[in-house]
């Protein structure tokens, strides 16, 4: 029972190490998606100002692979006492984030480049959405 004991307290020992480890991995990489962001938010902006549709799809993909790497970072990680209370709107934003980004995809497919553009402004409005939950 005791050698049960101990084996479950090891366990329990490691998991803290792993999400530890996890954690001090997790915050970089947010910041990383997040300045990401910006360079690939800007370059898509210079891609609809050239109304390059190759290039707009370029960036769109790199986008909904961040956007996907932001989707595995649980919000809870980067909230604080502050901005728990709006956890709902936090992982909505992430959610619409990517279902612009998904729709712009098929707006691309089907040549519907001004569709697109209405994609990337709602997009924008998401970040700033998120943003401003952060900064009161
Ligand atoms: C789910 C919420 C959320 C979304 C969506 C989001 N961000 Fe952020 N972003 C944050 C948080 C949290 C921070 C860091 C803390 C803060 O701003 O107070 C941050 C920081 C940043 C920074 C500063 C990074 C640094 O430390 O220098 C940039 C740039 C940025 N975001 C760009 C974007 C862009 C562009 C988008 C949209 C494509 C976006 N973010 C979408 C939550 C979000």
């Amino acid at each position: 029972m005791s050698n049960y004991k101990n084996v479950s307290k090891r366990f329990f020992l490691s998991l803290c190490f792993a999400y530890f480890v996890y954690a001090e991995n997790a915050a970089p990489d947010f910041v990383n998606i997040m300045l990401n962001f910006e360079k690939e938010m800007n370059l898509i902006q210079e891609a609809f100002l050239k109304n390059s549709q190759t290039l707009v799809e370029v960036r769109q993909r790199r986008l909904k692979k961040l956007s996907n790497q932001l989707k595995e970072i649980p919000t809870s990680f980067y909230l604080d006492k502050k901005t728990r209370k709006f956890q709902n709107l936090i992982d909505l934003r992430v959610m619409r984030m990517d279902e612009e980004l998904e729709a712009m995809g098929k707006a691309l497919k089907r040549k519907d480049i001004d569709f697109a553009f209405q994609n990337y402004l709602n997009i924008l409005n998401e970040c700033n959405s998120c943003h401003i939950l952060f900064h009161r």
